[in-house]
């Protein structure tokens, strides 16, 4: 399983990445105590979900309250979206005034509201204005820059890469791809050649993401692309640890076992502690209701445990649910879950 090539740590700009496996930003999930728990885990760096550069002008609490770092957790991307130079510039150095140890560039988001304002994906059709921004953000920053991108709108695009090309020459310290088209959304599989022919094309570090679901995935993708490290989005919200798994893979360790199922479950309820200390009861239950969609997923009867967590209004009644489904589902090996 260990790569013939195992990645040694990764190194962007200034700042080391060991392992090099990074957690994925997600919208709605990427919250301070969630990337706690990845970092514990075993992820070399965890970002942040991706903040408008815009609301941050306008000094939105609810923004800069996305931004909010902390040291146990670093190294630790911001991300950043935006239309505009101007905007990029005034908003970089708020990001890196909360605890950023490198600034990303989403170019990859396709969720209409953000395509529509010119930014995320969008940019992937107008080079010229993903460079004006792009190189207003290594301006303005003192960390190093990156940017997330996906492989082009539709497939056989190769304009990625030439993109990419211009990116580095404009100062960027490394690119995360992931290896679908814009067209595709999450549909389909990882085009791994994709990611190959990026990491072809340009000197600078590339972190391949895309379908990480175990550590096989991790190395195969190491293997057949030849990245510098990996991002792990989906599979992080299933099982955090996930992330240690795919780093010792990665180095040809022993894997551990993966977690039973009722550790998994006790991690979300850890979880649940920690956003509702951070943000309050009220604000984390909604929170907290869809990382129980996904640690559940797959379970025996999840749709019956999914419904009782959900209607659980506290989190000693969430505690309750979950120790009496464990208890129910005793005798069943962890393979009975993957
Ligand atoms: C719920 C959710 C929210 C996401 N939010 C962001 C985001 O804020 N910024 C970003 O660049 N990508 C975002 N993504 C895309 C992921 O970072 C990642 O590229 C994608 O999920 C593929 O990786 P995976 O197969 O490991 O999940 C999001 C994905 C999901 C599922």
């Amino acid at each position: 399983m260990r790569p013939s090539h195992p990645p040694s740590s990764l190194t962007i700009g200034s700042v080391v990445i060991d392992p090099p496996v990074v957690l994925a930003p997600m919208a709605g999930f990427t919250s301070m105590p969630f990337r706690l728990v990845c970092s514990r885990a075993g992820a070399g760096l965890v970002c942040t979900e991706m903040a408008s550069a815009r609301a941050l002008c306008y000094n939105s609490t609810r923004t800069l309250e996305l931004m909010a770092t902390c040291p146990a957790e670093r190294p630790v991307s911001i991300q950043l979206f935006g239309d505009s130079p101007d905007v990029i510039a005034r908003a970089v150095p708020v990001a890196v005034q909360a605890g950023a140890d490198l600034i990303d560039i989403n170019m990859g988001c396709t969720v209409p509201k953000v395509v529509r304002s010119g930014s995320g994906s969008a940019l992937l059709k107008d080079h010229s204005r993903a460079c004006e921004i792009v190189a207003a953000a290594v301006e303005a920053s003192g960390v190093p820059v990156t940017v997330k991108l996906r492989a082009g709108l539709r497939r056989r695009d190769g304009s990625y890469l030439e993109l990419a090309s211009r990116l580095v020459h404009l100062g960027v310290a490394a690119l995360v791809l992931h290896g679908r088209t814009v067209t595709q959304g999450f549909a389909g599989q990882v085009d791994l050649q994709t990611i190959k022919h990026l990491v072809e094309a340009v000197p600078i570090p590339v972190v391949g993401n895309g379908d990480i679901l175990k550590p096989g995935d991790a190395v195969r993708m190491v293997e057949e692309s030849g990245c510098a490290g990996v991002m792990i989005g989906r599979g992080a919200l299933i099982d955090p640890l996930l992330l240690g798994r795919c780093a010792a893979a990665l180095r040809g360790d022993t894997v551990p076992e993966r977690l039973g199922a009722s550790s998994r479950l006790a991690i979300g309820l850890c979880l649940a502690q920690m956003l509702a200390l951070e943000i309050g009861k009220q604000r984390a239950a909604h929170k907290i209701r869809r990382h129980l969609g996904w640690c559940t997923k797959g379970l025996p009867d999840s749709a019956a445990l999914r419904r009782e967590l959900f209607e659980a209004d506290t989190l000693s009644r969430m505690a309750h649910v979950m120790t009496k489904w464990a208890a129910t589902h005793q005798g069943l090996s962890d393979e009975a879950y993957a």
